[in-house]
This record gives C-alpha cells, sequence and structure tokens, in this order.
C-alpha cells in the first residue's frame, strides 16, 4: 500500500517556507475534500464508495489540523466543483490530485516533522487510487483507454497547477527545484502505472 521508490524523497525547503506551505495546505486540504463529496455523488463500484466515506474524514481531519494551526479556515465554497461522470476518469483525477497532496506532505513533513501522520495518509489515498486504476487498466479497453486520456489531460494541466501552488513569494529561491521535484515524482508515478508512456516532456 502507497510503497515509495525512494527515488526522491530529499527535497527540502528552508524553515522560512513554513507559513506559506500551511497555507497552501489549508486551501488544497479544502479542495480536496470537496472533490471527495463531490465523487461520492457519482455512480462508482461499492467498495470506491465505503472508502471515499474513510477519504472524506480523513480530509477533514487534515483540514481541521491546518486551521487549528493558521488561527483562520479556508474561504468555503458554495458548490462542489465538477468532477468527471466516469469511473475510469474519476480514478485519474483522484489519484493525480492524491500524488500532488504526497508530494506537497513530503515537504511539509520536512518542516513539521510532527505532522508525518499525514503523509501516511496521502500514501493510503494514493495507494487506493493506483491500485484502482491498475485494475481499470486490466480491464476493458473502453475503461482503460479512456483512463489513460484523462491521465494525459491532466498531466498536461499540471504545470500550471503547480506553479499556482508555489506562486507565494518565500517559493521564489527554491520555486524551479520544488517544481522539477514535483513534476518528475509524479511523472514517475503515472510512468510506473502505465497510464503515461514513457518520459513525456511538459
Ligand atoms: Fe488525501
Amino acid at each position: 500500500m502507497g510503497q515509495e521508490t525512494g527515488l526522491r524523497n530529499s527535497m527540502m525547503i528552508p524553515q522560512s517556507c513554513e507559513q506559506a506551505i500551511l497555507e497552501r495546505f489549508l486551501r488544497a486540504e479544502a479542495m480536496a475534500l470537496w472533490a471527495v463529496r463531490a465523487a461520492q455523488l457519482r455512480d462508482v463500484p461499492t467498495h470506491v464508495q465505503a472508502f471515499l466515506k474513510q477519504h472524506e474524514a480523513d480530509e477533514l481531519d487534515h483540514l481541521k489540523q491546518f486551521e487549528t494551526l493558521l488561527g483562520h479556515s479556508s474561504r468555503g465554497r458554495e458548490v462542489l466543483p465538477t468532477v468527471p461522470q466516469q469511473w475510469p476518469a474519476l480514478a485519474v483525477l483522484l489519484f493525480g490530485y492524491e500524488a500532488l497532496g504526497l508530494e506537497f506532505a513530503k515537504l511539509l513533513v520536512g518542516l513539521r516533522p510532527d505532522m508525518q501522520a499525514i503523509v501516511e495518509d496521502e500514501e493510503t489515498h494514493v495507494g487506493f487510487f493506483e491500485r484502482e486504476l491498475h485494475k481499470i487498466l486490466a480491464g476493458d479497453t473502453g475503461g482503460a483507454e479512456q483512463a489513460r486520456i484523462s491521465a494525459k489531460a491532466w498531466w498536461r494541466k499540471l504545470p500550471r497547477t503547480v506553479d499556482r501552488y508555489l506562486q507565494d513569494e518565500p517559493f521564489n529561491s527554491y520555486r524551479e527545484e520544488v517544481r522539477r521535484g514535483i513534476l518528475d515524482g509524479i511523472r514517475q508515478r503515472f510512468t510506473a502505472a502505465g497510464l503515461l508512456d514513457e518520459p513525456v516532456t511538459e
């Protein structure tokens, strides 16, 4: 479950980025929570529904931790985000989102070793969707094809998402290295899962 390859765990950011990364997490956890809630309204396999319930509880717990640490809440939203209708595409979105969350959680824990439990939860989430995608890719060609197409589209949008996540001023001197590390980590994960062919240039 969610074993790490150990290929790249050395990326570090300095203490001066702590506040910025906590603020980023607060927003990302709020978004994750909404995405997981929206996903539960889709037609997904029963065991996935059960997992999403626990997943929602984990993300809510993370969100509360960040709210407590920062002393304010995230800006709430009133409508659920649009998530794909079809399970293969939805699984890719959640896998990608959790993989991105895990990359940030690894950065966070370098500054806040007390938050290791968040990394472990994210590894569990990533591992679940990774296994689900494995089943989808080994299943009927329609589903497999849909997953691969969704993965390519998601991957193309990722650099812009990461840029937005790293836009705060404290990241200025580290942005390039961190950006590169996150994109490489996710590309390796997507390629190993069979979702992307071979090194794809962004
Ligand atoms: Fe998560």
